[in-house]
């Protein structure tokens, strides 16, 4: 048999200081989704993450409760791993930097870099970060204060190890240059090179004296391994390196990709490659930085008080659907905003109306017009060729954005094929074809061409969601394992005739969102606030009037219908709007400034374009839910609806 390709992916290692957030829970979902869907193309894969356990910052929490810091961090890495099992993280390995064989390994590294000269003594005076783990000198402060996140940091005087980071700076920056899809994605690459690479690379403080929570360096042990030089060889120790049985290293060195957050990108592209290349040893093929996850503009963070309780999150919606919300709502790369109300909004469209709808119209159809029975298609028309042509290309579509990481528009490839799905439904109209012989030999064909889009479907969601497809197979009567193969997938026509379908539970019942923000949405406290600390602020668009296709994708518009309009009182321009975006989906309120070019009658029945993911505001006391488009006419001063072709249904995205 042929060696199975390997892939090898890595998050980072987590903090165990706190609970983690829905922001930390972003990174390892991207990572198993990823790996997952690697399995699935039939890559030997191997994913790792783990906790970063040592440093000053632990010690001191632990000391405050006034317990041992492996009694403490073995607490909290209790809570993670129960976490990642209520999200299906399903990683190969969990490596605790407190682990025997991680210590172990990072020791044989420290002496190695010593024996060679790339490690020698010194003092080190300066600035230390305790919540970062980070060294800075005077210059670097901001304010006094931690350049990366703002808080106060501490004056050190010790005497301490150094690593010859600066010998490497010309090396690193060729490197950087020679391999464009090292650092991803691009902006981040110039970052490094021009803020950090060509001012100047100074050594690095590697070890700590006042420190006793972390790896003594074995030939001084007054001496503890500065945490960062700790934590990165992780990725290189979980596999055996520097062990007697280093076979997974062998196998999977060097890493594809390094997932990370984007502020820690420093680390991952400088310290770590030079590290690696010091010990001789090849460099990850890619380091990706994603954006955050940000709550009113600020990383979601436990300091600032605005963290999302994902345990909270999966145990009300069920971890598929938050999955999907962290893999769809926000482009990777970039950040990307926190909302309950998109949240409330992607699972009541995509996936109850889109995706359960699909479903359950079809099961029930098959029932109702072929006993349950799914049946043999006839000769293709026009529009089955091309519903069929779109679900064999998903496949290759999905692969492209996978491999690009680019997880939200590759769940959108699939979300066409179902949009399409559900439009071939009104289009052919089964119950229309069911009232004739001649119909109903039809009938058959599209009842086929969609028990195989669904089969499709459910093969494609399954990395990031790996719960759904079982109960979609189910319905569908699926149980022939090589049915669910991904390399079936792009193969139209497998499914066999004469299964039997089954109605279940609809896949994602429908939420009352109004109902809901009013019982999870936080009320505002009480008593203030105490005073945030500085938080790094989110990504800023460079200011050249340009936007990116990511802030592009950021605004969601949807096809909507005008049931009902009225003037507002007391406002000459403004007419108070309900739209209905499609069943299931709660009208909304939009106030809108046409009240001088269009009456309340003539606007009751028009399909209209919505912003559908503003940010609701108040307008003369009343909430208004969106925007409508128009197009203003420079000329005679007038304003146009912008419109629709018939056809669209209500609610439809437009993209
Ligand atoms: N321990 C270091 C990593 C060492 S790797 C050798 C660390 N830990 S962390 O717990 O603070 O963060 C772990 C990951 O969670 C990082 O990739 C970080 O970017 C990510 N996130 C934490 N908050 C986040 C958001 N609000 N949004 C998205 N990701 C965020 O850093």
């Amino acid at each position: 048999m042929p060696k199975k390709e390997t892939f090898y992916i890595t998050t980072p290692i987590y903090y165990p200081s706190d609970n983690l957030h829905i922001g930390h829970a972003y990174t390892t979902v991207a990572a198993d989704t990823m790996a997952r869907f690697k399995k699935q193309e039939g890559y030997d894969t191997f994913f790792l993450t783990g906790t970063d356990e040592h440093g000053q910052k632990i010690e001191r929490k632990a000391q405050a409760k006034g317990v041992t810091p492996q009694a403490y961090v073995d607490e909290i890495v209790r809570g993670i791993k129960e976490l990642w099992k209520l999200m299906d993280v399903e990683y190969d390995d969990f490596i605790r930097t407190s682990d025997e064989r991680h210590v172990k390994a990072v020791q044989k590294i420290f002496r190695k870099l010593y024996e060679q000269g790339d490690i020698y003594k010194g003092s080190y005076e300066g600035w230390y970060c305790t919540p970062c783990e980070s060294f800075f000198t005077e210059m670097q402060l901001k304010d006094g204060c931690c350049p990366d996140c703002g808080r106060p940091v501490e004056k050190t005087n010790e005497e301490a190890y150094f690593f010859k980071l600066g010998k490497y700076q010309q090396w690193m920056i060729d490197y950087i240059e020679e391999h464009p899809d090292f650092i991803q994605p691009v902006s981040r690459k110039n970052e490094m090179v021009n803020n950090f690479l060509k001012p100047g690379l100074q050594d690095l403080c590697v070890s700590r004296t006042s420190i006793k929570w972390g790896v003594p360096v074995d030939f001084d042990e007054k001496h503890t391994v500065y945490v960062w030089l700790d934590a990165l060889t992780n990725y290189i120790t979980a596999l055996g390196y520097a062990s007697a049985d280093d076979s997974l290293y062998q196998k999977y060195w060097p890493a594809d990709i390094h997932l990370i957050g984007k502020e820690i990108i420093r680390f991952h592209t400088i310290i770590w490659p030079i590290i690696l290349h010091a010990l001789n040893l090849p460099l990850p093929k890619q380091v990706f930085g994603h954006g955050w996850l940000v709550l009113d503009g600020m990383k979601m963070s436990k300091s600032l008080g605005n963290v999302v309780d994902p345990v909270v999150l999966c145990g009300r919606y069920g971890s598929d659907a938050i999955r999907y919300f962290l893999m769809r709502e926000m482009p990777f790369g970039s950040d990307g905003q926190f909302s309950y109300e998109a949240l409330l909004t992607r699972i009541n469209a995509d996936l109850a109306n889109d995706l359960g709808n699909l479903v359950s119209r079809t099961v029930a159809m098959v029932e109702k017009y072929f006993d349950g029975v799914v049946p043999a298609h006839g000769e293709w028309n026009d529009a089955d060729r091309l519903l069929i042509a779109l679900a064999e290309g998903t496949p290759s579509r999905v692969q492209k954005h996978m491999d690009e990481l680019q997880f939200s528009v590759a769940l959108q490839d699939i979300w066409q094929l179902i949009g399409e799905c559900n439009r071939y439904i009104d289009q052919n109209m089964p119950w229309v074809l069911a009232k004739t012989e001649e119909g109903k030999e039809r009938l058959k064909t599209v009842m086929y061409v969609l028990c195989e889009c669904i089969r499709i479907v459910a093969i494609l969601i399954s990395p990031t969601m790996p719960r759904t497809p079982a109960r979609i197979f189910e319905q569908l009567g699926v149980s022939d394992p090589a049915l669910c193969d991904f390399e079936t997938a792009s193969r139209f026509g497998m499914l066999p005739a004469g299964g039997r379908v089954q109605k279940g539970e609809a896949l994602f019942p429908r939420i009352d969102i109004k109902k809901e923000l009013a019982d999870i949405v936080p009320a505002p406290a009480a008593q203030p606030a105490p005073e945030p600390k500085p938080a790094p602020k989110a990504d800023k668009a460079p200011d050249d009037g340009l936007i990116s296709i990511d802030d592009f994708a950021r605004v969601r518009l949807r096809a909507a219908r005008v049931t009902a309009a009225e003037k507002v009182e007391g406002a000459d321009k403004l007419l108070k709007l309900t739209l209905s975006l499609g069943p299931g989906e709660p009208e909304r309120t939009v106030v809108s400034g046409i009240a001088k070019f269009y009456s309340p009658e003539e606007m009751v029945g028009k399909q209209v374009v919505v912003v559908a993911n503003l940010r609701p505001a108040k307008l003369r006391g009343i909430r208004s839910e969106g925007m409508i488009l128009c197009a203003s006419d420079a000329h005679d001063k007038t304003l146009k609806l912008v419109t629709v072709e018939p056809g669209v249904e209500d609610g439809a995205e437009i993209r």
